[in-house]
């Protein structure tokens, strides 16, 4: 049987694996539990100067990357790779849906993935809407191209892949599987500086522990939630304020 397999495509191969290369992903990669291989776009420029990109239609600033090279590089990689047809094609593009640890879960599912990484301004639409399945951000922030979030979405997903990470540190317990943030955790010297580890991490009263990590954990995600909720009651107030002041200078006008 063949395993998990990322293909990514990208105008700097050079860039990967990188991080993936490294550490856990690293060590299962190279033990064969999945599999890796960054293609580059520009292979699949149709003319004689290689072209990758062209300006927008219509006018603006930058570069766009054309369709032609994206659609031949997954079609040859479709029909190279020995990739399961229900491969997610994933366009990662500040425009996509946020990422987070279900999409991990739910490309985790599918056999292979394809990622495309965009550059400069950024894709042709007709790659979005017609080759790509998924489009996805890993955050509101704008990368220099989306090879970063390509390591980023691939790191989430390859941990999940059985055999990737081993049995004693199971995803099933990772928070954001959970629901929950993860509670605090400690390791030697009990005292260190002055900082002490809380007394029941020490106590060797499994229930007391379990128990302290669950309120722990609830406290952390309460906090966090909070914390988003006052942000979100903030914008509310901030936007409020800002529509009575366009209605009174409105009003003033009339
Ligand atoms: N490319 C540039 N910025 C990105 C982001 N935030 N997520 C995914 N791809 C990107």
């Amino acid at each position: 049987m063949s395993v998990w397999t990322a293909t990514v495509l990208t105008l700097f191969p050079e860039m990967f694996p990188g991080p993936l290369g490294h550490s856990l992903a690293g060590r299962a990669l190279a033990a064969g539990h999945w599999n890796f291989s960054a293609i580059d776009i520009r292979e699949f420029a149709t003319d004689a100067h290689r072209t990758v990109d062209d300006a927008p239609f219509g006018g603006g600033p930058g570069m766009v990357m054309k369709p032609d090279p994206l659609f031949e590089s997954v079609e040859h990689v479709r029909k190279s790779a020995a990739l399961d047809e229900t491969a997610p094609v994933v366009l990662l593009t500040p425009q996509g849906r946020r990422f987070n640890q279900r999409i991990a879960e739910e490309f985790s599912e599918l056999a292979d993935i394809v990622l495309i990484c965009g550059r400069y301004e950024g894709v042709d639409e007709r790659v979005g809407q017609h080759l790509a399945t998924d489009e996805i951000s890993i955050g509101d922030y704008v990368l220099g191209g989306g090879e970063l979030a390509a390591m980023v979405v691939i790191d989430a997903v390859a941990r999940l892949v059985p055999g990737v990470v081993g049995s004693a540190e199971s995803p099933a317990n990772d928070s954001h599987t959970t629901g929950l943030l993860q509670h605090p955790l400690y390791t030697r010297p009990p005292d260190f500086r002055g900082m002490d580890v809380p007394e029941v991490l020490l106590s060797g009263h499994h229930a007391e522990i379990a128990r302290w990590q669950r309120r722990e954990a609830l406290r952390r995600t309460l906090e966090r939630h909070e914390a988003e909720a006052q942000r979100a009651r903030d914008a509310m107030a901030e936007a409020k304020a800002t529509s009575s002041g366009t209605r009174c200078s409105m009003s003033s006008v009339s």
